[in-house]
């Protein structure tokens, strides 16, 4: 089985290099990895938590598939979708709410923060505080979990989101599991040495900060106009400069090789200028991203193309989400109700009973000479009907093992669904049944 490999991006606002070298790059190298599947989307319900400005979540969406396709992402080996195409997610949104402790929310970075501000301005705890954030590390566990990433490459920062969508995965498991796992436990995946860039400030580089180098948007030019507004020291050229802990030197390492880093530092050791170690700096951005704007603009200037790149996108990831989706659905109990459900273990039921009340297979033979199978449903509905064998014991084998495997072993059977029955229904009562027998 392949390595899945998820990972999401809010759109709200401009990608810059920290998304870049946080996420974007990152991704794009693993996605070119052999026995890797990946699955990229805009995170576009999560910047509805951020961002009620309309406008601007339109453009942030177009500027990021944008920047993805650019940076090189083959559509062909990757899910790349939105979000809020996959009608699956809200939905596993809820049904991962209802086992996700509270307690465990409000220990959650992004509100803890809000939180913490407010009370640092002496307002009321919650003011200003929506649902939306409080409830942000669930839709992100939906995320990832309704496609069973096994790796999810993110900044430092959202390991706590992480770490807390695998709590919920546990949770599920043990709850609606049964022994076999729904979930895969995913893991985050943090590229140790450059994972959080720092920006202009020298903090991390972030959109709340207003301190974000921006790659693509306003050309090259953009580019050299916020290097140069880089904080550093005052030391003259010809001055020996600190190398350890300084943003212009991190973001440096973040586009070079190890040669080019250690030239770099004994460089400035040597006292070489801050004025020239920028322009060095965006010559080092501009051998990576300058070969990738002529792609970026004209995707910009043709978003029927993005948006047709990513519809595609939408049908392979619902591909594989809506059949899931519907296995959890019948796990934590919203079947269809063809199948006589098993009584809570509480209420026991005379054992009679509970199998008069359960689906059934019936064997038989035609005067075709062919024997047959079929399985009706409690009430008498006929649910699924074999074609004609030859061999009694071959009909009898495929019975048991349906009885015994369920609807796995539904696809190779030598058998239709009766007409106007949908498969779920049978699904639910093969697995009423290996209920019942087990
Ligand atoms: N919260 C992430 C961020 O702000 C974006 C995101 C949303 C994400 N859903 C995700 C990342 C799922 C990885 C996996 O960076």
């Amino acid at each position: 089985m392949k390595t899945r490999v998820l990972t999401g991006i809010t759109t709200t606002g401009t990608p810059h290099l920290g998304n870049y070298v946080g996420a974007i790059r990152p991704a794009i190298a693993a996605s070119r990895e052999p026995n890797v599947q990946s699955f990229f989307f805009l995170a576009d319900y999560h910047a509805l938590i951020k961002c009620d400005d309309p406008d601007r979540i339109e453009r942030s969406r177009l500027e990021i598939a944008a920047t993805w396709l650019a940076a090189g992402l083959d559509p062909q080996r990757v899910a790349f979708y939105r979000q809020s195409d996959i009608p699956e997610t809200p939905e596993l949104t809820w049904l991962l709410t209802c086992v996700t402790s509270k307690g465990q929310m409000n220990r959650a970075h992004a509100y803890k923060a809000a939180m913490e501000a407010n009370q640092a301005e002496g307002e009321d705890p919650d003011a200003g505080i929506s649902m939306g954030l409080y409830s942000y590390p669930i839709l992100m566990a939906a995320d990832i979990l309704l496609f069973n990433a096994h790796r999810v490459p993110v900044g430092r920062d959202q390991v706590q989101h992480i770490e807390m969508a695998r709590d919920v995965a546990q949770r599920f498991n043990h709850l609606f599991g049964h022994g076999h796992d729904l979930f895969v436990l995913p893991q985050a995946t943090v590229e140790e040495e450059v994972a959080t860039l720092p920006g202009l400030d020298g903090r991390k580089m972030s959109k709340s900060y207003d301190n974000i180098i921006p790659l693509f948007e306003g050309g090259e030019r953009a580019l050299r106009e916020a290097v140069a507004r880089i904080v550093t020291d005052s030391k003259e050229p010809g001055e020996p400069k600190e190398t350890e802990d300084v943003p212009l030197v991190t973001l440096f390492d973040a586009f070079a090789t190890p040669p080019e880093r250690a030239a770099f530092r004994a460089e400035l050791r040597a006292g070489l200028g801050w004025g020239e170690a920028k322009q060095r700096l965006v010559a080092q951005i501009q051998g990576q991203v300058g070969p990738m704007r002529a792609t970026y603009d004209e995707l910009m200037a043709h978003p029927e193309r993005i948006e047709e790149v990513l519809q595609a996108g939408a049908r392979r990831a619902r591909a594989v989400a809506q059949p899931f989706l519907a296995e959890l659905r019948r796990a934590v109990g919203l079947r269809p109700m063809l199948a006589a459900p098993a009584r809570p273990a509480a209420a026991s039921a005379p054992a009679a009973e509970a199998r008069a009340a359960l689906p059934a297979f019936k064997q038989y033979r035609e005067s075709d000479g062919r024997f047959y199978f079929k399985l009706a449903a409690a009430n008498g509905t006929l649910l699924l009907q074999s074609q004609g064998l030859a061999d009694a014991r071959e009909a009898g084998a495929w019975v048991k093992r349906l009885k015994s495997e369920g609807e796995a072993a539904l696809d190779g059977a030598p058998v239709a669904l009766a007409d106007g029955v949908p498969r779920e229904s049978v699904a639910a009562a093969l697995a009423a049944l290996r209920a019942a027998e087990a």
